[in-house]
């Protein structure tokens, strides 16, 4: 026993010790994991048990009253139809009860808000229910999801469910579309083109007590009653019913900001989640979760695991150390199957996440917040929260942007645990004190449209037509800074005019599903003949920084790879699109990615944006051209679309940026970080240690002058004087 529970309070707060988080984030951790991987590796199966951790049980979260679980599913005869085991399935989910009640207050009512558990069948029975009792035929079924993962992946199980194939009946824009899973940013994209939804009978928002900037947005588009208009959709469209389901009780608030909306509560099946917390603080979280993995794996009961990191690098990592740890087990233990999950992961990989396990076998799901409440693993006994997510937080001074690993909230850590009691009995092991939980976590999660910048919200209502902004009714305003900041930001950016008037510039922005900085890009690359390279550009930095792959065992080989790409210095951005433009060469070859240590998973998800963005040229009449001999074009477009983001070279080898001045670092992962480049532009900050720019580019600063000249003087871009510029930061 490492520490007593006595103590818990004395001791310092895990979350401060960051460290091992930060240097997780910037890839250095890998190489902490690998030493003590090999160690234990061949200390063999003793190491469970030796390394263990030490949970205290604090408490047990009720379950309701229930019945034992039917099990009337593992008798039927094996010959009956796939789809008659599903409709009988459908049968046995805690909604099928109130179904009759429910469709009788959808006629009654035009908005009602519905409360039920994760897995009790809101978001795949619900809009079947409804095309079910006909409402299918005066238009669309819509549902929306916080999330593309949990949308393809509820449209893949419903079109199943009612036997057709995915893309036409269930999810696509076809004609024949009659449900339409989306996410929430998909939907308010939508309204740009069809003001009034008229396609629709019943709109479904999702998951909204997630609270994503969509939602919210949506939820104010949806009742704009302070200044009413064709936004004022409830009231235009009498006809159009709106469903509002969540998983936890923050019900009475959207119903009270929807004229006291009624409430229809789903009564779940909830069985008792006995919750372990350590008894000390854990430095590393991740190795933690491993050793807990293992832990479970060894000494309990059958039943599979579910993980929650922060995002993929991290259950990447987590992916392979457990692999590599396993393996070295051999058959001393039982199968264990690792399943990983998170947005960015192809369609045709999340499947196996819903594969049942097999006889003997324990399944372990990786997974981001996505499995808090957005999808529903069944089999899952076993919770391991580590307490942490990646969050966006938005300092609106500055401008800047950061995605911040942060403490969940209590809501969160409640949610979490919930997903073991869905099925039996489970159990929770937080990779945190009881002392943290109490100290260190807030009681709710703080809504996005508080902490982010709001440069594309302000750009999609203003091409809506709403222009005031301040009297816009949403369920929680978000600060005004942010929105002044953002107003600002588009004004930089030619999209909107003196007068806060939208410009041909910023409509043709506002076309493109990306932040301002991304479109401005887009849109300036016509002046630069291209497009063609612009955009492969822009899909592989909506990405995400995981196109490199790096394992321990092999980065000197990794490194050498990819700095192939950034021969002749050319920036991390150029870099980017040889990748990408080999890759196309080779036939978008997977044995070209595993050759060059490039993440195919990745690529495909870049092509994939790629086309997207390809089709939208055509829409604001640009043309596909490409310059791929004239670089200075393309890093000129680039400087369009990024130019508020320039920094100049310090003595001491950080950077000042130029606007805000602040001091940053070239991100070690950079093909620039060595090379130090007088002044540069950068894609986006990423706070860990230090303040570090992530995707950099060589910069001319005349360039700043002649495309910006609104935004920056001569002055701004002769010598900086860092002495003088102190007194002025944050
Ligand atoms: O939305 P809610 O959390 O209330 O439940 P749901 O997502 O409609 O899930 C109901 C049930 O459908 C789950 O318990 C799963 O058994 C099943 N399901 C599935 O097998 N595969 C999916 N992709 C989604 C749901
Ligand atoms: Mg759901």
């Amino acid at each position: 026993q490492r520490y007593s529970q006595d103590n818990a309070g004395e001791k310092m707060n895990p979350f401060a010790e960051q460290e091992a988080w930060e240097e997780h984030q910037m890839g250095k951790a890998d190489m902490k994991y690998g030493s003590k991987n090999k160690k234990q590796i061949s200390d063999d199966y003793q190491y469970v048990f030796e390394d263990q951790i030490d949970f205290v049980k604090a408490s047990v979260m009720d379950g309701d009253e229930f019945d034992e679980e039917p099990n009337e599913l593992l008798d039927k005869p094996k010959e009956k139809l796939a789809s008659e085991m599903l409709q009988e399935e459908r049968k046995t989910l805690p909604i099928y009860p109130y179904r009759d009640q429910l469709l009788q207050a959808v006629q009654e009512y035009q908005v009602i808000v519905i409360v039920g558990e994760t897995g009790s069948g809101k978001t795949t029975q619900i809009p079947q229910y409804l095309h079910e009792a006909g409402y299918t035929k005066q238009g669309k079924v819509g549902c929306t999801q916080p999330r593309r993962v949990a949308a393809m992946s509820v449209a893949a199980r419903v079109s199943q469910e009612m036997g057709v194939k995915l893309g036409h009946e269930a999810y696509c824009t076809s004609e024949k579309t009659i449900l339409k899973y989306m996410t929430d940013g998909m939907l308010l994209r939508e309204i740009l083109s069809e003001p009034n939804l008229e396609s629709y009978s019943v709109l479904m928002v999702d998951e909204a007590h997630e609270r994503t900037l969509s939602t919210d947005i949506l939820f104010g588009l949806l009742k704009a009653s302070r200044n009413p208009s064709i936004y004022d959709l409830i009231k235009f469209r009498s006809d159009l019913k709106l469903l509002i389901s969540s998983a936890t009780l923050d019900a009475e608030k959207f119903s009270d900001y929807f004229g006291s909306a009624p409430i229809f509560k789903i009564p779940g099946r909830r069985y008792p989640v006995e919750i372990h917390y350590t008894k000390a603080p854990e430095a590393d979280y991740i190795d933690a979760a491993i050793v807990t993995v293992l832990q479970v794996h060894v000494t309990q009961p059958s039943g599979d695991i579910l993980v929650f990191l922060t995002g993929q690098e991290e259950i990447e990592t987590m992916e392979e150390i457990l692999k590599h740890r396993t393996r070295g087990l051999g058959t001393k233990i039982a199968e264990l199957i690792i399943c990983p999950i998170y947005a960015n992961l192809p369609t045709e990989l999340q499947a196996k996440i819903f594969e049942p396990t097999p006889a003997g076998a324990r399944k372990v799901v990786l997974a981001t917040n996505i499995a808090e409440t957005s999808l529903t693993i069944d089999g899952i006994k076993y919770v391991i929260d580590p307490g942490f997510a990646k969050v966006k937080s938005y300092n609106p001074r500055t401008g800047m942007e950061s995605l911040l690993v942060n403490p969940i909230s209590k809501a969160s850590a409640m949610q979490r645990a919930g997903r073991s009691g869905r099925t039996g009995p489970g159990k929770c092991f937080r990779l945190y004190t009881l002392y943290n939980y109490h100290k260190d976590m807030d009681d709710n999660t703080v809504p996005e449209i508080q902490r982010t910048n709001l440069a594309n919200v302000v750009l999609i209502l203003k091409s809506l037509g709403i222009d005031d902004l301040v009297n816009f009714d949403f369920i929680d305003p978000p600060p005004e800074e942010a929105l002044l900041k953002a107003l600002e930001l588009l004004f930089a950016l030619s999209a909107l005019n003196k007068f806060g008037e939208l410009t041909k510039v910023g409509r043709r922005m506002a076309e493109f599903p990306l932040d301002p900085m991304l479109s401005k890009m887009i849109v300036a690359s016509d002046k630069y003949k291209c497009s063609d390279e612009i955009i492969t550009v822009a899909a592989m930095l909506s990405v995400g920084n995981s196109i490199f792959y790096r394992p321990k065992d092999k980065q000197v080989h990794a490194d050498n790879a990819r700095m192939n790409f950034h021969l002749g210095n050319v920036g991390d951005h150029i870099a980017l699109l040889r990748v990408y433009n080999s890759w196309r060469e080779c036939n978008y070859s997977t044995q070209w990615c595993y050759e060059n240590y490039i993440q195919v998973r990745s690529m495909k998800r870049a092509r994939d944006i790629r086309d997207q963005l390809e089709g939208l040229l055509e829409r604001v009449e640009i043309e596909l051209t490409s310059n791929l001999g004239d670089l200075d074009s393309i890093k000129k477009a680039i400087t369009s679309g990024f130019f508020p983001h320039s920094a100049k070279l310090q003595k001491n080898g950080s950077y000042w940026t130029v606007k805000h001045p602040q001091r940053v670092h070239i991100h070690p992962s950079s093909g620039l970080a060595q090379v130090l480049p007088r002044w540069v532009v950068y894609h986006e900050l990423v706070l860990t240690t230090k303040e570090y720019m992530r995707q950099v580019t060589e910069l001319k600063p005349d360039w700043l002058v002649e495309i910006a000249p609104h935004y920056y003087q001569m002055k701004d871009v002769e010598d900086l004087k860092p002495e003088l510029q102190s007194s002025i930061i944050y």
